[in-house]
């Protein structure tokens, strides 16, 4: 008998999470307001809809066994009344709403002991001001609500930045973080199955610039301590968390060798690409095992070293994808296209992988291939 996995958004992460459904057997319903989305492209069936509101959710919830999410932006009111409902929905809907609130998350790390930076909720312009005078400058301002790929947060280096701040990040309420001026920044892929088994992915690093993540390297580079103490504080984060399938927890490393929660994503995330050439069971596959009840597959990497490198736009206009030939001519690497059709600054199109036997030759090699795409 058929049995489908409902996916609430169509973007990239939706899209390989389908292919992995797929893959397993499973047919794939996925959510999302326009047709032609990224998943949309690869699934078995779209339903149009906002994955902020109650409609769709039902329709897909109606159609599938087992439903996910790949937005945190996802209406976790109705996929909490779902739950209610026996619906099976995974993660849970309860963590899903104390993460898309990223004040509310940053609360609820703190609250369990986890090490995160110094945040307070500001109001106003002048709260901030005075906010300033406590954290000193740099610090940022982040929306607690709807953001990603570093859209949502400014960095405030000096009092004029704040109105401006304000101005742009207007659609949310803000808050104030303390600046972090971290060594490197880690992430933790960690997959839980129904039977409260678990699993972490190698520790990796991740090198942002302008707050948008552009490489991903694994595994990092960092000393036997901080790699234990990554592990030990991610795994910590998640079992205050419900529900099953993929979690990311997001770190800084600083200069003290110490280790700072960042934020975390309750779903398959950019630091856990590498993993579908790179590892013997990728991040998809994996929380495609978790939330359908099946066994979980090793998280180890299959070659010394993999590096990520993400596709982002830099104009905007319609994407024509070029170079993919060349860029896979160098041993080792693959690229993955999203099907975006049209492109924009910092938009992310795509991603190649590159695999190899050490750091700095694998970091040349993923460096070259996306050289020779252009989009
Ligand atoms: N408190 C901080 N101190 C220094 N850099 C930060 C801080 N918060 C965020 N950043 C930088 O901005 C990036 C994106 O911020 P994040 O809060 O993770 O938002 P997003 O949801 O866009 O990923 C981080 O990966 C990091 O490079
Ligand atoms: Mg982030």
């Amino acid at each position: 008998m058929e049995k489908w996995i409902g996916i609430v958004g169509g973007g990239q992460l939706g899209r390989m999470l389908a292919n992995a459904a797929h893959e397993l057997g499973f047919k794939v319903a996925i959510l999302e307001a326009a047709p032609g989305s990224p998943a949309g492209l690869v699934a078995d069936r779209e339903i149009i809809g906002r994955v902020t509101e109650e409609a769709g959710i039902h329709e897909l919830a109606n159609m599938s066994d087992h439903m996910t999410f790949e937005i945190e932006s996802a209406d976790a009111h109705t996929l909490r009344e779902l739950t209610r409902a026996g619906f099976d929905i995974n993660p849970s809907a309860e963590t899903l709403e104390i993460i898309k609130d990223k004040f509310r998350q940053k609360e609820f790390l703190r609250a369990h002991d986890i090490p995160v930076a110094d945040f307070a909720l500001i109001e106003s312009v002048d709260d901030a001001k005075r906010q300033a005078e406590i954290f000193g400058y740099p610090f940022l301002l982040k929306a607690r609500f709807g953001a990603y790929d570093g859209r949502g947060n400014r960095v405030i280096r000096r009092e004029e930045d704040i109105a401006a701040a304000f101005a742009e990040l207007s659609s949310s309420p803000l808050y104030a973080e303390r600046f972090v001026p971290f060594m490197k920044e880690l992430s933790v892929v960690v997959v839980r199955g129904k039977k409260g088994e678990e699993k972490n992915y190698p520790v990796v690093e991740t090198i942002h610039e302008n707050n948008i993540c552009h490489m991903v390297i694994a595994p990092a580079e960092i000393d036997g301590a901080i790699r234990t103490r990554a592990e030990e504080i991610a795994g910590r984060v998640i079992a205050h968390l419900k529900g099953v399938g993929v979690f990311a927890v997001e770190m800084f490393m600083t200069e003290d060798g110490d280790v700072v929660v960042n934020e975390i994503a309750p779903r398959v995330h950019n630091s856990g690409h590498h993993s579908i050439e790179g590892c013997e069971t990728s991040q998809f596959e994996n929380h495609i095992r978790a939330i359908s009840g099946m066994p979980l597959g090793s998280t180890a990497l299959k070659a010394p070293v993999a590096v990520m490198v993400n596709i982002l736009g830099d104009r905007t206009g319609m994407a024509e994808p070029r170079g993919i030939e060349e860029a896979e001519s160098l041993s080792g690497v693959h690229v993955h296209i999203y099907g975006k059709v049209e492109t924009r600054p910092e938009r992310k199109m795509g991603h190649i992988t590159a695999l190899g036997d050490t750091h700095s030759e694998t970091i040349a090699r993923a460096t070259e291939a996306r050289k020779r795409i252009s989009i």
